[in-house]
């Protein structure tokens, strides 16, 4: 694999599994010493295992448990990070979680967990590595002095009753992303995000797990086929690269045509 990332320093948060994971072993194969982030204890084995992976394949990787919405561990992360390996290059702000529920029926503390964790954790994320950025400046690996990725959802544009809390969260990294993306534009920091459609992971399970929950879920995705963590890790690494020099504050949807209102396929 091509070394477009050489021997730059990327933290994937969230990466114990699904697109994160497979962000951080195409990432690693490209060339940059890998951060894996796992939220807590109970994932520390399988981190280990994509640590292993990579490491047993020649590249560079460590697991690093971090919870991105408390503030005082995502300071430290960065901070150790800083410490064992120079500095951060790139962040990719993956992890998430759903909680969902009818709005009625919605709880405060589901509420609260989700907003704090896919949209704090990646403001929080995002504020310690840009600070790092520019506390260390132009290091000559990468046209940008830091690149963040923020793993959004086709949900920052298409309303999705019974997750409130999940698409608020979603619509809120839109614009986190392009603030911080026009905010920092001069300083040669870009910041872009990726909206994945329904991409086979955990998260999403109950939605392709059966024959039935799959044809529902197609009658969604123009292009009759659920994505593949694959499909995001490649456009997370173009977005990391200086291929995509002049991409700033974009949102790259990578979701099979489900964001093209497949309900009018056959006329409305
Ligand atoms: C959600 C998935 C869902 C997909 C498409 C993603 O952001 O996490 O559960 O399948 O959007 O609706």
């Amino acid at each position: 694999m091509e070394k477009k990332l050489d021997k730059q320093v990327a933290i994937i948060t969230g990466a114990s599994s699904g697109i994160g994971a497979e962000c951080a072993k195409q990432f690693a194969y490209s060339g940059a010493t890998v951060v894996i982030n796992y939220p807590r204890a109970s994932s520390k084995d399988k981190t280990d295992a994509i640590v292993n992976e990579i490491t047993s394949n020649g590249g560079v990787a460590i697991s690093y448990q971090c919870d991105v919405s408390k503030e005082d561990e995502v300071i430290k992360m960065f901070a150790d990070v800083t410490a064992q390996f120079g500095t951060v290059d790139i962040l990719v702000n993956n992890a998430g979680l759903q909680k969902d529920a009818k709005l009625t029926e919605m709880s405060l503390d589901d509420w609260n967990m989700v907003i704090s964790i896919n949209l704090t954790g990646q403001f929080l994320c995002a504020r310690e590595a840009i600070k790092e950025f520019l506390r260390r400046g132009d290091n000559g690996k990468s046209k940008s002095i830091g690149k963040i990725i923020c793993m959004s959802s086709v949900h920052e544009k298409i309303p999705w009753a019974g997750h409130a809390n999940y698409a608020a969260s979603k619509g809120g990294i839109m614009m986190l992303m392009k603030t911080m993306a026009q905010e920092f534009a001069s300083k040669k920091i870009r910041v872009n995000s990726i909206a994945p459609g329904a991409i086979e992971t955990p998260i999403n399970h109950n939605a392709w797990d059966t024959k039935t929950h799959l044809e529902d879920l197609l009658k969604l995705i123009p292009q009759k086929r659920v994505g593949m963590p694959d499909d995001i890790a490649k456009a997370a690494l173009w977005l990391a690269s200086d291929d995509s020099d002049y991409v700033n504050g974009a949102t790259l949807f990578v979701d099979g045509g489900m964001t093209l209102y497949p309900g009018f396929e056959d006329n409305g």
